[in-house]
């Protein structure tokens, strides 16, 4: 219970307009928790796992299966402050199609009060947030994604918080009956940055409807980092040491389904190497009173993509999820357990895959959904950090950047200074996956794997960006790096074994942090020495690894004038200084 008048008087409004049934106010206890699992296991949504403690199978309308960011809105009261990159709707007018929307939409059922807090408890770095939702599916994953229910009240007292309202669109009127996956063809995912307020309709998958996640933590997030001095960032957050050496901890951007999740918890290849996981998706990073960026993970638990994971790619995630998991859009087997592609070597022989349907492998329709989701609780992973939980965060010593890229971009590169950094990060472009609907393999800029979650002007963003290296000594900044582990040969197989060899190439990052390796310098940034990079036991032939690193001038010089095409939309707000890495990087190649 809360005497918080201003999140009572919000709760009483929003009944009014959503007409629930019944209103219910999470208070996150494990008896409230079983109460909605079981619930949502009597109406049909939820199938329990025979073989996972606690675990659901569950499966989404097929229209309803990823981010929609077509129907993601900055609503900024000047349309300049969304920018480019960001649908905008004048907010007046948007908070009029919402109203007309959500009057009555949650008809005969139950709104749930949902008091979440994206952050350690009480940590001065955490952010709370209260989202309204009619999906229980929502309710039990926010559990698991965020720290939810009463303590966060109890932290909020009198202060404020951010309005998140979301609905499936599906009220139960006129003698409507429920369906499993309750959701409408109209779908609005709207942010107001000048109230901090979200409004959802019409989707209960993933960050569409789990508010806390991209919604909360990067979009309202990266605004109010960028009034405030800090970041909000796409990125994992993983800790390294090097056998015998000190830990050092790295943040890197990739886009949806680029990596992150696998990246955050590998299993090095490398003997003696440890790799921990203080969170696979978003960082929260301020500067510390000694000048360095320390970052925190604002979740709780991992919302991640189910294909490709196994014991051999990813074993803690594998081992994260054995219990209190929930799992979205995956396969179903026989004795009750889930599989998807890539699991496992063999697949089985008969499954119910993610559309209800029987399933063998003759047939020839993936059996999970390629953005088919786990949620599981961070505290599960076997490799979670010490400090995953700590309100100082850790200190961050590189940022990676990263992508898709089939072809020109090297295995990694390293940047010649910060703006040079900054330069690579709103240069990245990726090949679309299926976290978002949209073309798969397609090849879009993605700017620092922000494009779907940048609250603000993109240029204003890679203004802040190139501010805080005027502002900040730069030699306590993390040092910058662009990865590719998804080059591919000219037969369209990944030229580089990937996950947990991966180390390799942290491994030369940790080298640089320290100044212990040498590098080359090519006209995109400076490369390992070939001698130097730690190819033991690696399956690679000499022409792949020289490969990997190759840089093609007639293609460098392609893209750096697409570059400058691309920075066009950004007008007279582009920071000078990107413009001027664009003919440096020119200058390089012109004299290579
Ligand atoms: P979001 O949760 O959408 O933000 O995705 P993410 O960036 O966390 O991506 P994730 O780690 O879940 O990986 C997405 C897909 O890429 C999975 O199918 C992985 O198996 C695959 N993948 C991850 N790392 C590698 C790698 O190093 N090499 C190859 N070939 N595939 C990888
Ligand atoms: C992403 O798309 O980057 C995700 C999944 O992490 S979702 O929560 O749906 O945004
Ligand atoms: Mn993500």
């Amino acid at each position: 219970m809360t005497n918080n008048q201003k999140l009572k008087d919000w709760v009483k409004q929003m009944a009014e307009l959503c007409q629930p049934d019944s209103i219910h106010w999470c208070d996150g206890s494990e008896e409230e928790n079983r109460n909605i699992l079981d619930l949502c296991v009597k109406n049909g949504q939820f199938k329990p796992l025979k073989k996972r403690e606690n675990s659901y199978w569950v499966v989404s309308d097929p229209s309803d299966v990823a981010r929609v960011e077509k129907r993601t809105f900055i609503c900024s009261g000047n349309k300049e402050d969304a920018g480019p990159t960001n649908n905008w709707m004048d907010p007046n007018e948007m908070k009029s199609i919402l109203n007309g929307l959500f009057n009555g939409c949650m008809k005969g059922r139950t709104m749930y009060v949902i008091p979440f807090s994206m952050g350690p408890l009480g940590s001065k770095i955490s952010h709370i947030g209260v989202e309204l939702s009619d999906s229980p599916y929502v309710v039990t994953n926010m559990r698991i994604m965020t720290r939810m229910g009463q303590k966060v009240l109890d932290i909020l007292g009198d202060g404020d918080f951010v309005k998140a309202a979301h609905t499936v669109g599906y009220p139960l009127d006129n003698g409507k009956k429920d369906i499993d996956w309750p959701c409408n063809d109209t779908k609005y995912i709207v942010h107001f940055p000048d109230d901090k307020e979200i409004w959802s309709y019409g989707s209960g998958y993933g960050g569409n409807a789990l508010l806390g996640k991209k919604c909360f933590a990067l979009r309202i997030a990266s605004v109010l980092a960028r009034e405030q001095g800090w970041l909000a960032e796409h990125m994992l957050i993983l800790g390294v040491t090097p056998p015998g050496g000190e830990k050092k901890y790295i943040a890197a951007a990739f886009p949806s389904a680029c990596g992150k999740t696998n990246l955050a918890m590998l299993t090095p290849s490398l003997p003696g190497w440890k790799v921990e996981t203080v969170g696979d998706d978003i960082a929260w990073m301020k500067f510390g009173e000694d000048g360095r960026m320390y970052a925190i993970n604002p979740e709780n638990g991992f919302f991640g993509v189910a294909p490709g994971t196994s014991m051999k790619t990813n074993a803690n995630a594998m081992l994260s999820m054995t219990k209190n998991s929930i799992f979205t859009n995956v396969a179903y087997t026989d004795d009750g357990d889930v599989w998807w592609e890539g699991m496992t070597e063999e697949k089985p022989s008969h499954l119910i895959d993610w559309h209800k349907n029987d399933w063998t492998p003759k047939s020839t329709q993936p059996s999970a959904h390629p953005n088919s989701r786990f949620t599981a609780p961070a505290s599960q992973c076997p490799v979670i950090d010490p400090a995953w939980e700590d309100p100082k965060g850790v200190p961050i010593s590189a940022f990676l950047f990263g992508g898709r890229r089939a072809s020109f971009v090297p295995l990694i590169t390293e940047a010649y200074d910060w703006n040079h950094g900054v330069f690579m990060g709103s240069s990245c472009s990726s090949e679309m996956t299926a976290a978002a609907a949209g073309t798969v393999g397609k090849l879009r800029h993605d700017p620092f794997a922000m494009l779907p979650f940048c609250g603000y002007n993109m240029a204003d963003y890679f203004n802040h960006w190139i501010n805080i290296g005027k502002t900040h000594d730069v030699s306590k900044l993390p040092k910058i790096f662009y990865v590719n582990w998804f080059r591919k040969d000219e037969n369209g197989k990944f030229m580089w074994p990937g996950f947990g060899d991966n180390i390799r190439a942290i491994k030369w990052v940790i080298d640089r942090v320290n100044g212990t390796a040498g590098a080359v310098d090519t006209p995109i940034g400076r490369i390992p020495i070939a001698d130097e990079f730690d190819r033991s036991d690696l399956k690679l032939s000499q022409d792949n690894f020289k490969k990997l690193f190759e840089v093609d001038k007639e293609q460098g010089i392609t893209e750096l004038n697409e570059m400058r095409e691309y920075y066009k939309m950004f007008g007279e707000k582009l920071p000078k200084e990107l413009a001027a890495e664009v003919d440096k990087a020119e200058e390089r190649y012109k004299n290579s």
